[in-house]
């Protein structure tokens, strides 16, 4: 439980250069509503992890992202878990102790163009070879199953004429960074 009046506790799963992960960071900067305390990679070398160093938040590099227990560890008090362009499939035993409060920002509009392998690149190529007319972020709640939990929020955005898979990616990533803090904010409110 957090003490009245303290800010939500955060820990935010990353794997990449953390570009979500900094607008969390930056958003958060002295918010009486919710502070990242941790972050947690499975990439020794991601990103994202300088990103949190410069920020002067604690980090943790998994020795075993599927082990139940040591992600437990690495997550102690946390009260709110974001994945920020985490590419593991999250053990269930923390799914299930963090039901509810742990979420997800992916780069389509699910349901569609989600699932194992569709991450990245894959994702926008995947929506320009379907013909769809609009594309954009989705933040999700995280269940056993990459990408199916129930749908947060979302921000659509046009594909445009003579897009490709790279500038479909740049624009949906800006809709990411404004989507993600938004949910985040209004998620610790309602915990606080
Ligand atoms: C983002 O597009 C996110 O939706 C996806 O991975 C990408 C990560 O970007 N899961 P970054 O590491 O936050 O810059």
């Amino acid at each position: 439980m957090t003490k009245p009046g303290a800010p939500v506790r955060v820990a935010v799963l990353v794997s990449g250069g953390g570009t979500n992960l900094q607008t969390l960071l930056d958003a958060l900067h002295d918010s009486p509503i919710a502070q990242v305390i941790r972050v947690i990679s499975n990439r020794p070398n991601a990103g994202a992890l300088q990103r949190a160093r410069r920020a002067g938040v604690p980090t943790t590099v998994l020795r075993d992202a599927n082990d139940p227990a040591e992600l437990q560890a690495a997550l102690g008090n946390a009260r709110l878990v974001v994945l920020a362009g985490y590419l593991k499939l999250v053990p269930a035993a923390v799914v299930a102790r963090f039901r509810g409060r742990m979420i997800n920002i992916h780069p389509a509009l699910l349901p569609a163009f989600g699932g194992p392998g569709m991450y990245g690149r894959r994702v926008h190529e995947a929506v320009l070879a379907s013909g769809a007319k609009e594309s954009g972020a989705t933040v999700h709640v995280v269940d056993e199953a990459f990408d199916r939990g129930k749908i947060i929020a979302q921000e659509k955005v046009r594909v445009e004429p003579g897009d490709t898979p790279d500038t479909l990616a740049s624009r949906v990533l800006e809709a990411e960074h404004r989507l993600l803090p938004q949910v985040v904010l209004d998620l610790a409110r309602r915990m606080a």
